[in-house]
């Protein structure tokens, strides 16, 4: 070994010893001839100091260290002297005399600092991504992360499941999500699709007899990222025979519960919260309610219902609502920022943002379309107190509450109310089996098409005629057996219940206008398996990254990869996408005609 021990763990035992390190010179400082050096590897930091009074060779080797420069130093441990001591480090008592040093290896001018707080752009920091896995903070990320995936793999096997691997090289999966194609030069004109996630290969493993399988997987998905989204992310993917919903919800709950314990520490509580889908998207606006704050939202179309204020009237005469929030405490608002504030949730698609100060009375622009008692019941519903702001959207049921739930998590930072370090889990469960997709004028699997409907509203699901006026068809009352995990406001993760008839799978496909022949194309391999002997089964996918983000305080899932993706889906390190070979395209029997 080139070193006897970790920089960080250098301590007061090693007090009077000699003692080789290694790593990066962190900071470089200069006093008064005496030179100081933060040496910093993987651990932390230690201090070493040469003193020209010591060892003048070494002093004078000393002088050409820059920034980032590898080195290998041999030198006694002392205690620090009285009031140098630095207590924010675990090396804070001790520093090493140097009297060896190697320069092992030097390093060109850095484009930006290696430190935690940095300016630097992405682009920048990506393209140079080995200085930026420097950085302290980023590699205690993938320390966390590392962790993490010990203790599910450990949490898994200790539940009896088995760790399987499924094809990356595949057919599209049903998670609706833009494919990455894979052209395949033996069967020219053919593609594979990189797996969105493995849910069909994961099905056909419970047709098998596995019973129990888990994976720690990479998926693909080409669609626009955002700072919880990146087009290759990593699922802790699970699927089990014979349960119910509650035996995976009491398995990840445990498996959670382990994480937490040996990342961070944090003992937390379980059973989770549950809301039904409808429960969350009445009180709080969205599928995915941060409940680290209560703040919730509240329908008051009935008491506005015969107001003379026009914008009221008419949405709720077209069969929209009116729904609201209260801001607490902030009454003294002025016009200027209840200006901003109505272009901030117009931003999220509302037409306005009508609002009611409860300030010596009611004060507001529509105070005057409305009686006393109908403001008195309007404030009382909102539990409003004197110098509370009530805000208001009027839209349809979808947009209003869109728009409250993105202006609840604006106020809840707003006013504070997020606890640093808390962690509120919730449970998601009995999503709308279908969803309307308004752009392609059809209903789609809300999860993806394999989820089976609830015990209760099978017959319906068997029965229903699907056609009629698109808002009032029934299919948008049958309900799944699909639950979703959310935390502090970000969905962690979602499974479901499988259908396992081949006869229910059949009737999903119809009513979701795919035609046999399609069916078959995209998905036969696991319809046909259902047709032999295929046992109840169901499970869930957590978002590794999204997790792991959530426990380490990151703001991005980039921060908690080593090598992300830009907001581009482009990786500035290796370049890659980038242009091929035109013998490789000939090899593949590809000829390129770019459309702009
Ligand atoms: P779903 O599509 O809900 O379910 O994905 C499961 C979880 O994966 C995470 N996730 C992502 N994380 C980062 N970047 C992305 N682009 C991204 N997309 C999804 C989320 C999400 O909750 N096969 C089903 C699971 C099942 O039914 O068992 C599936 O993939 O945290
Ligand atoms: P107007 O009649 O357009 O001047 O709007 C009067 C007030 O109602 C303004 O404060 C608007 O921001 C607000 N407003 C307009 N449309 C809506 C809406 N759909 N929901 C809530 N408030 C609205």
């Amino acid at each position: 070994m080139l070193r006897d021990k970790y920089c960080a763990e250098v301590s007061e035992k090693d007090i009077g010893q000699d003692l080789t390190i290694a790593g990066w010179a962190n900071k470089w400082r200069d006093h008064g001839g005496v030179i100081f050096i933060d040496l910093r590897d993987r651990s932390g930091i230690v201090q070493v100091i040469f003193n020209p009074e010591n060892n003048q060779e070494i002093h004078k080797i000393a002088h050409k260290i820059r920034s980032e420069y590898v080195l290998q130093i041999k030198g006694e441990v002392r205690k620090r002297p009285a009031g140098t001591e630095n207590l924010s480090i675990p090396s804070g008592q001790v520093e090493i005399i140097a009297k060896e040093l190697r320069i092992l290896n030097d390093c060109k001018p850095l484009p930006f600092m290696v430190e935690d707080d940095t300016d630097a752009s992405e682009s920048l920091r990506y393209k140079h991504r080995y200085l930026d896995l420097r950085r302290p903070v980023i590699q205690r990320n993938l320390i966390i992360r590392h962790k993490a995936t010990k203790s599910i793999r450990e949490f898994l096997d200790s539940q009896g499941f088995l760790e399987i691997e499924t094809p990356v090289l595949t057919k599209s999966t049903p998670e609706g999500a833009r494919d990455y194609l894979v052209p395949s030069r033996t069967n020219p004109g053919h593609f594979f699709a990189l797996p969105q996630s493995p849910q069909i290969f994961k099905q056909i493993l419970m047709v098998s007899g596995l019973d129990k399988y888990y994976q720690i997987v990479r998926c693909f998905r080409d669609e626009d990222l955002r700072a919880d989204r990146q087009p290759e992310f990593t699922q802790v993917d699970m699927e089990m025979s014979f349960i119910n919903r509650e035996d995976i919800i009491t398995v990840i709950e445990g498996m959670i519960k382990k994480v937490f314990i040996e990342t961070v520490g944090v003992e937390l509580q379980t059973p989770f919260q549950m809301l039904t889908y409808h429960e969350a998207m009445e009180r709080f606006g969205c599928d995915k309610p941060d409940l680290r704050f209560s703040l919730e939202l509240k329908n008051v179309s009935d008491i506005v219902k015969d107001t003379s204020f026009k914008v009221f009237f008419d949405t709720l005469s077209k069969g929209g609502i009116v729904k609201g929030i209260n801001a607490k405490g902030l009454a003294g608002y002025s016009r200027k920022e209840l200006e901003d504030l109505t272009k901030e949730v117009q931003g999220y698609g509302a037409k306005g943002l009508a609002w009611i100060k409860v300030k010596n009375g009611f004060e507001s622009p529509i105070a005057k379309f409305f009686p006393e008692q109908s403001l008195k019941s309007i404030a009382e519903r909102l539990q409003a107190e004197e110098g509370d702001l009530l805000l208001f959207v009027a839209d349809r049921e979808k947009v209003a509450n869109d728009c409250l739930s993105r202006l609840r998590n604006e106020l809840g930072k707003r006013l504070g109310l997020i606890k640093e370090g808390a962690y509120a889990f919730v449970w998601v469960t009995d999503f709308p089996l279908f969803e309307w997709n308004e752009d392609e004028k059809r209903f789609e699997a809300m999860h993806h098409p394999f989820t089976s409907p609830r015990e209760e509203d099978m017959e319906k699901f068997l029965s229903v005629d699907p056609v009629g006026a698109i808002h009032e068809s029934p299919l948008q009352y049958l309900r799944a057996q699909a639950y979703d995990i959310v935390l502090n406001g970000c969905e962690i993760g979602g499974g479901s219940i499988r259908i396992y008839k081949k006869e229910v799978q059949d009737r999903m496909f119809q009513l979701l206008n795919i035609t046999k022949e399609d069916a078959n194309t995209k998905f036969g391999f696991l319809l046909e398996a259902l047709e032999y002997g295929a046992p109840p089964h169901g499970g869930i996918a957590l978002g590794l990254d999204r997790l792991v983000m959530i426990i380490s305080g990151a703001q991005s899932i980039r921060d908690v990869i080593a090598f992300p993706k830009t907001q581009k889906a482009i990786c500035p390190l290796s370049n890659a996408p980038s242009t091929v070979d035109p013998k490789q395209l000939k090899e593949l029997s590809i000829k390129l005609d770019i459309v702009e």
